[in-house]
């Protein structure tokens, strides 16, 4: 168990090195990311991402999206050509509470996010 939790922050601290340009905050569940210094438009859209990207998953989910370029759950690529597809696929979800705006506005963050993680 002491060896898994070893290996774990390992993991955690790599992958933090490799993406400086992200500011993640927490970890697990509680895993956001530090808006502050987002450009004023890119900011509103976290604020959009924030309350509806979380109605059947934690916000964990995406950001490990977009610091590993892979999607979590199906192995997929996760890069600017995918996220669009990966939008409208949760806009699509029963009851995913969201409007074709709001899942736009989170795209768009997706895509600065892609860019900001490989600097
Ligand atoms: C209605 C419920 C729901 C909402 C709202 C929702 N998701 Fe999801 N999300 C899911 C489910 C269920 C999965 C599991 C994999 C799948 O079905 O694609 C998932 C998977 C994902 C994945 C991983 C995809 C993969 O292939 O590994 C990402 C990234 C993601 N969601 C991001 C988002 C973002 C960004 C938003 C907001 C725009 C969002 N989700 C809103 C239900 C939702």
């Amino acid at each position: 168990m002491k060896k898994l939790l070893v290996t774990m922050l390992l993991v955690a601290a790599t992958a933090a090195t490799a993406h400086a340009g992200l500011k993640v905050v927490g970890k697990g569940d509680a895993m956001r990311l530090d808006s502050s210094n987002f450009p004023p438009a890119m900011k509103a859209n976290y604020e959009i991402m924030r309350v509806k990207c979380v109605k059947c998953h934690t916000m964990e989910r995406t950001i490990v999206a977009i610091q590993t370029g892979v999607a979590p759950i199906s192995g997929q690529p996760f890069d600017r050509n995918a996220t669009k597809a990966y939008g409208i696929k949760m806009l699509r979800k029963p009851d995913s509470n969201m409007s074709k705006a709001e899942v736009k506005a989170s795209v768009d963050l997706m895509n600065y996010l892609l860019s900001e993680a490989e600097k």
